[in-house]
């Protein structure tokens, strides 16, 4: 994406579809955009793992992950829980709204060092939103990809993100999908427990394996601990952090940790990089 003289200046982009992912208090609601601008719209690259700034004016703006892979084609999702002004803002958005939009930020998944690897996501709640893009990036091109597992994990199934994608991965052969809900529920075929406990029943070999893990950061502490069981070296191992973001370009100082900006040497980070800076985890 090229620059636009201000790094703050938004693009303005328009809400083309809306829907619910969770419901409830804290309800995941997933925007589908489009850029306004046909030039902006057809030269802007982004890559799994990265972000953008998305806002409504008057209002503010928040760092969300973009949840979809540039092989989709050219508009961009967004996947927003409730959380406080901005977002329930946000899920005020109906097709047809304008919103802002600025990024992408951050650096993204190396999933050209990844060719020839078997992939294993390991995620929980809305830490699938990240997720989501690799998952569809090598769903794309999987001739350049060994098997695709997709670990998942919510409080209820009420809380699973994207459920029916997981159904028809599953069905098409395209991935092997583990679902779990922390909570025994009527119905529920699949795992009862957390997602670390989920992870550890699959046992995937590290032979040739990457991991990628995305969640709550207790969920992210004990995946990392069940990985390391599993005999997973800390470079075969990826995760992102969510620190508090303003500028989301390395200028404000807002989210650092150590000595890195997680907005700019982030949000994907291998393990073996975090591991060295005890703030990571504090
Ligand atoms: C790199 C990155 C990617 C993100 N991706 C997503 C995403 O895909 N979907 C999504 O829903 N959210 C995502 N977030 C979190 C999102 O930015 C915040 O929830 C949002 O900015 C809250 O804004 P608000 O004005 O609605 O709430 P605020 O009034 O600012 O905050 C409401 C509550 O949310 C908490 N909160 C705010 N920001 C964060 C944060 N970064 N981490 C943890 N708690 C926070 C506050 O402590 C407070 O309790 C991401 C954050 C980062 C840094
Ligand atoms: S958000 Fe401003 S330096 Fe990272």
């Amino acid at each position: 994406m090229k620059e636009n003289g201000n790094p703050y200046k938004p693009y303005i982009a328009t809400v083309e579809d809306t829907w619910y992912e969770t419901y409830g208090d804290r309800s995941i609601k997933t925007l589908k955009v489009v850029f306004d601008d046909e030039k902006i719209r057809e030269s802007w690259e982004h890559r799994p793992g990265q972000c953008a700034m998305i806002g409504l004016l008057g209002v503010g703006e928040s760092m969300i992950s973009i949840s979809c892979s540039p092989t989709e084609g050219k508009f961009l999702r967004f996947s927003v829980m409730r959380m406080g002004a901005v977002t329930s803002a946000l899920h005020e958005l109906e097709p047809g709204d304008k919103m802002t939009v600025r990024g992408p930020y951050g650096n993204s998944f190396p999933v050209d060092e990844w060719k020839g690897k078997k992939i294993i996501t390991i995620g929980g709640g809305i830490g699938q939103a990240p997720l989501r893009p690799i998952i569809e990036y090598v769903r794309a091109n999987a001739d350049n990809y060994q098997d695709l597992t997709v670990i998942y994990g919510a409080r209820t199934s009420g809380d699973l993100c994207f459920k029916g994608e997981f159904e028809e991965m599953s069905a098409d052969k395209i991935a092997e999908c583990h679902l779990s809900v922390d909570i025994e529920e009527e119905g529920w075929p699949h795992f009862v427990g957390f997602v670390p406990s989920l992870l550890m029943e699959v046992n995937p070999s590290p032979e040739n394996t990457i991991a990628i893990t995305c969640g709550p950061p207790v969920m992210i502490n004990f995946v990392l601990q069940n990985l390391k069981k599993l005999n997973f070296e800390d470079d075969q191992i990826y995760t992102t952090l969510e620190n508090r973001m303003k500028c989301g370009f390395g200028k404000c100082g807002r989210c650092n940790v150590g000595n890195l900006y997680v907005c700019k040497d982030g949000p994907v980070f291998n393990y073996a990089t975090l591991k060295a800076i005890p703030e990571a985890f504090a």
